[in-house]
């Protein structure tokens, strides 16, 4: 039995309800919406394929129908305006999580929290405050989806299956973001000797060009349809198998760094074991010096935000 709650039917609420139907690894989902029109259209969508997988029940709830839930993903919240400054945009996102975290919290005192609104490491730091739950329980999804972009763009690359590609997308999910090159490995063969290997060309600025596709990835996809969508409800489906199954799997979840690479007090993205814990262990990466300091300054843009809300 698993019973996984989705705040905010929007875009990607509703696409992650369907991947979640698909793949059959909810027996319960609530959608829940303050627009209860568009909402009840995407559950009644969802409910007349439901026969079609595995049993699930579907229904449009309350906060109160909430209770008692494995999983609550957050999808709510606003986006940056323009004139809008993300500061702003925090004070107003606080408002809005205040409405509801506090009382999911009550409602499902055991469940996992998984945050998706952006900016996400901020809203995660600020749901991790207004729940009051250990923070293991309170997860960003981080870069798990900038992770996946990277292993699929590069299985495109070097013509092979992405998920052969081990390497990570770390730091904030958003422009600070950075790939960790020095550690990157294909079928356990260091990048640069896999490319020698198979005479495919491979330098710095091949780096630089597939780091920065994968950073742009969202705005490519916005640019042109208004939203992402199916790779972050795969993502989000990945992160929820993983703790509903106790399957111990390495992911980049946003969590609460203490004393890591000398970062302590944020939410940040670093490869962590998921599984019926949460977050069960944070891993210690080696990264270049370069690396280091790409870190370090993803930790220092969360600073002020943090400070704001920790003065609330
Ligand atoms: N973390 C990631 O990897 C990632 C990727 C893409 C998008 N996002 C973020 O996810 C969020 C959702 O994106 P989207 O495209 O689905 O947006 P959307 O506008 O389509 O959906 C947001 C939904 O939230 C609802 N909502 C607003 N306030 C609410 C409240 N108080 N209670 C319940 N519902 C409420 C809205 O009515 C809307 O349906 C955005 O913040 C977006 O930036 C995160």
């Amino acid at each position: 039995m698993s019973k996984i709650s989705i705040i905010g039917a929007g875009s990607i609420g509703a696409t992650t309800a369907f991947a979640l139907l698909q793949k059959g690894v909810a027996t319960e989902i609530i959608l829940n919406d303050i627009n209860q029109e568009k909402a009840l259209g995407e559950v009644l969508d969802l409910i007349h394929g439901s026969s079609l997988c595995k049993p699930c029940k579907i229904s449009l709830g309350t906060l109160e129908d909430t209770a008692n839930s494995d999983i609550i993903i957050i999808t709510a919240g606003l986006a940056q305006k323009p004139g809008e400054t993300r500061l702003d945009l925090v004070d107003k996102n606080y408002n809005i999580f205040k409405s509801f975290i506090p009382t999911l919290a009550k409602l499902s005192p055991n469940s996992i929290l998984l945050v998706v609104s952006n900016p996400v490491d901020i809203l995660t730091y600020m749901t991790y405050k207004l729940s009051g739950f250990p923070k293991n329980r309170v997860i960003g999804s981080g870069t798990v989806l900038d992770t996946a972009r990277l292993r699929s763009l590069l299985g495109k690359y070097f013509e092979i299956d992405g998920r052969n590609v081990e390497g990570y997308v770390l730091g904030e999910h958003g422009d600070s973001e950075f790939v960790a090159w020095s550690e990157l490995s294909i079928g356990n063969i260091p990048v640069k000797s896999f490319s020698e290997q198979f005479n495919i060309e491979w330098d710095k600025e091949t780096e630089n060009v597939i780091a920065t596709d994968v950073k742009n990835a969202a705005y490519e996809v916005i640019n042109r349809k208004g939203a992402t969508a199916f790779s972050v409800a795969l993502a989000l489906v990945r992160i929820v198998e993983a703790f509903l199954g106790d399957e111990k799997s390495i992911l980049t979840v946003s969590t609460l760094l203490e004393d890591y690479l000398g970062v302590s007090n944020a939410y940040l993205s670093v490869p962590t074991i998921v599984g019926k814990n949460g977050i069960e262990k944070v891993l210690d990466i080696s990264l270049s010096d370069e690396e280091k300091v790409k870190f370090i300054n993803s930790a220092n843009l969360m600073k002020e935000y943090i400070d704001s809300i920790d003065n609330k």
